[in-house]
């Protein structure tokens, strides 16, 4: 195609340069493959300038990115969860917005696990141990000693893909499954799942590890505070690999600094890439930085599904994940 006659887009973030290369023989890109984060005023005047963006969590799409984007017909979230869009600005203006489903769900899963795993039985603690020089401290009853995964409680909250994921690799574990959703399943998906729906209060009181995986939204801001906390028995786990913003992160630190509950693993934080600092300070909590998603054939499976939505909107038609479907006028 001539360069005359391409469409331009923009990759906000950096991708894998073999998707980018093929990005370039349909479209103008401007890429940003040294993975600066774009200012707010930087995106909104890229977004003016393009007919279609792949961005990441980092990039804010509201009416102000938006005010100057006369052109733009879809912004491709390479990402599941979407907070970073406003989806009614971006239906007022007639931007398509999409995200990146169900390709990210097992890998995600098993992240979750992983660090629920690693949380309960201590094993990043365990090997600063090591490289400290402990080991020569090693005892039947000084070991950092942690809690048991099979035949206890886990209690999910937020039962969508990803939830009904870790409910799979829990009755593994021989877990007793408990679960709490904005809706409750249907019978046979309970069924299907193992998993008892109970109240967010009696999820919290009776389960020995508590996995959050809720879409974040006004509502569910600050799910876990210190009245949530506090509900949880001393023994217990906390895991957040759903968004930060749904725990409230000075108060997990205070009460993980008094043991209010046994530890806990963060893949995600209130105002990431910043870390709580008594978060930093503390033993008893696994931090990884939002890399839930982070195997190469998955982040390249989403790559591509955010490119496939890109490409099919811009062709006028109705993308694989379309979110505003209000938008498509078939
Ligand atoms: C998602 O896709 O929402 C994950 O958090 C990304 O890593």
């Amino acid at each position: 195609m001539n360069t005359q006659t391409k469409p331009k887009i923009l990759v906000a973030r950096a991708i894998f340069p073999e998707a980018l290369a093929k990005l370039e023989e349909s479209f103008v890109v401007r890429s940003n493959q040294t993975d600066q984060v774009f200012t707010p005023e930087e995106l909104q005047k890229e977004l003016a300038s393009v007919v279609g963006a792949l961005v990441a969590g980092s990039e804010r799409i509201d009416a102000s990115a938006l005010a100057n984007a006369k052109n733009l017909k879809v912004v491709a979230n390479i990402s599941v969860g979407y907070n970073n869009f406003d989806v009614p600005a971006m239906t007022a203006a007639g931007v398509m917005a999409t995200n990146t489903p169900d390709v990210l769900t097992d890998t995600t899963a098993d992240f979750g696990f992983a660090l629920l795993m690693a949380t309960a039985r201590r094993i990043t603690e365990s090997e600063h141990w090591v490289r400290n020089g402990h080991w020569d401290k090693w005892s039947i009853v000084n070991n950092p000693l942690g809690m048991d995964l099979h035949h206890s409680t886990i209690g999910i909250i937020g039962m969508g893909r990803i939830g009904h994921g870790i409910a799979k690799r829990a009755l593994g574990f021989d877990m007793n499954v408990i679960y709490h959703n904005r809706s409750r399943l249907s019978e046979s998906d309970e069924k299907a799942c193992g998993a008892k729906y109970v109240s967010k209060e009696e999820l919290l009181k009776t389960a020995d590890h508590v996995v959050l995986v809720l879409p974040y939204t006004a509502e569910n801001h600050h799910t876990i505070g210190a009245k949530e906390i506090a509900l949880m028995k001393p023994t217990a786990t906390l895991i957040n690999i759903a968004r930060g913003g749904i725990v409230d992160d000075a108060a997990l630190a205070q009460a993980l600094k008094e043991n209010k509950i046994f530890a806990a693993g963060l893949d995600v934080f209130e105002g990431e890439p910043s870390v709580h600092s008594e978060l930093l300070q503390l033993s008893n909590v696994v931090l990884a930085p939002h890399i839930a998603s982070a195997t190469e054939k998955t982040r390249r499976a989403m790559v591509d599904l955010a490119i496939d939505n890109l490409r099919t909107a811009l062709a006028g038609k109705k993308p694989p994940s379309l979110i505003n479907t209000e938008l498509f006028k078939a």
